[in-house]
Parts: structure tokens; C-alpha cells; sequence
């Protein structure tokens, strides 16, 4: 999706988006937070933190940033900061998580949920994802991906050409993230729903050239193994 439509998509979200995605789509985001394993002082990006639904998650002793395209959106992020008073919520930002404007190497942690079939180019998202995370450090990414399921994938399909109208992509597969963006996944969990949502604990410094071979991992659940080179 072109970043203006996205604009124009969470413009319209930002009023009703806690009510519509914000419980339903809750598990995914604890999960996410316990997958990080946060250490007191560790340093997070969050990249399209929309309304700020995963902050009060944080604990206090780490340092938040989240940036986001929406300015509507991130409008109610600064509210609910406010209002319970988020002290990990270093910082919330207008920002392209496309085009960051943060020094290489600054986060020990990089954060997307429910951003990947959302942006508008998504080789360029997970670099700049890399970019900034230190060597070392891991990225994570909660999202849903392209069923397994043959009348789920057709459901999917139908919904595809609505993609500016609801604002994401409904049909995103896991094996084109990967194939596209390099990413190293080193483990895999199920979230949400019918376990219909994909948490992706990846290493930020390694760029696979290979494809790798996610079914079984996706089947079983799993840490994926033997993904390293
Ligand atoms: C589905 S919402 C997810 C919001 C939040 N992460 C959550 O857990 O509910 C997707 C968010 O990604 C943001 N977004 C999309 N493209 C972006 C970009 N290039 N840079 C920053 N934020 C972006 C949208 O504005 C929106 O707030």
C-alpha cells in the first residue's frame, strides 16, 4: 500500500481502532512481550505502535520509543501515555519506520505488530529494522499470514483487492516475507484467535540468501531449527 492511502486508512481507524483490533488482537501483543525476554535498561523500538495499545505492556524499567506514519493514531498513543502516566515511553514519534531517522545500532530491541502486510515496501521496513538494532540484537514481528487452510486462503483472496480499504494486506505470506526480506527467524509461535497469528523472534544480524523451509515449524509450532548459517 502507498503510504498516503495508509494515512488516509489509520486516519479513518484512529477513532475506533482500540475497539475494533485492540482486544482481539491483545494475546499476540503479550506474547511478543514475553518473547523479548526484557533486561532492566534494555533499549526498544516499536515501529507502527499505532495507539500505543502495547505500551502499558512494557515494564517500567526498559525505554520505549514507537514511531508510527499515522499522526491520528499516534494522538491516542500520547493520550493513553498521559493518561497512565507510561513511564517506559521514552518517546512516541511521527516517524516512516521506511525511513528512520535514528544512528545505526541504536535499539537493543526492534518491535512490529501488526505492521508487516501493512507497509508499503517491506525489504526496506526490515532493513531499517536491522539498521538500527544492535549487532546482536533481535527483532520481532507479530502478524497474520496467508492460511494454510484451502477455504480460509480463498477468503483471503477475496479480501486482497480491498487491501486500502481495510488497511493491510490480508493475504501476506510468511514464505515471501522471508524470501524478500532475508529475515532469520530462530523461533515461531501461534497467537490470537484459532492460533491464526505468527509471533517471529529473528536475529538482526544475519540476512539469509536461502528460503527456508517454514512449513514444519509452522505446523508445529516451534523453535525453528537449523536455521543459522
Ligand atoms: C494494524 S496497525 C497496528 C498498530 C499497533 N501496532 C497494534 O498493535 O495494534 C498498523 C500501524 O502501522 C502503521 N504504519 C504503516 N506503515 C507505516 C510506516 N511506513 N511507518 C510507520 N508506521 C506505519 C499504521 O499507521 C498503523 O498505525
Amino acid at each position: 500500500m502507498e503510504i498516503e492511502a495508509i494515512r488516509t486508512a489509520y486516519r479513518r481507524y484512529a477513532r475506533i481502532y482500540d475497539a475494533v483490533f485492540g482486544a482481539i488482537l491483545h494475546p499476540g501483543r503479550k506474547l511478543i512481550i514475553q518473547a523479548l525476554n526484557l533486561r532492566p535498561g534494555d533499549n526498544i523500538l516499536e515501529v507502527g505502535v499505532g495507539t500505543g495499545l502495547s505500551l502499558p505492556l512494557y515494564p517500567e524499567n526498559v525505554k520505549v520509543t514507537g514511531i508510527d506514519i499515522s499522526g491520528e493514531m499516534l494522538a491516542k498513543a500520547r493520550e493513553r501515555v498521559h493518561q497512565q502516566n507510561l513511564a517506559q515511553a521514552e518517546a512516541v514519534l511521527e516517524m516512516d519506520a521506511e525511513d528512520l531517522k535514528f544512528p545505526e545500532s541504536t535499539f537493543d530491541k526492534v518491535v512490529a505488530m501488526y505492521v508487516v502486510s501493512v507497509v508499503s515496501d517491506l525489504p526496506t521496513l526490515v532493513d531499517e529494522m536491522r539498521r538500527v538494532c544492535k549487532p546482536g540484537g533481535e527483532m520481532f514481528i507479530v502478524n497474520h499470514f496467508r492460511s494454510r487452510n484451502g477455504f480460509i486462503r480463498a477468503l483471503e483472496g477475496l479480501f486482497s483487492p480491498l487491501a486500502k480499504l481495510v488497511g493491510f494486506h490480508p493475504n501476506l505470506a510468511l514464505e515471501d516475507l522471508l524470501e524478500q526480506t532475508g529475515l532469520d527467524v530462530v523461533e515461531i509461535r501461534s497467537a490470537n484467535l484459532f492460533d491464526y497469528w505468527k509471533v517471529l523472534r529473528c536475529r538482526s544480524t544475519i540476512k539469509r540468501s536461502l528460503p527456508m523451509d517454514v512449513t514444519e515449524s509452522i505446523e508445529h509450532d516451534s523453535t525453528v531449527q537449523g536455521v543459522s548459517r
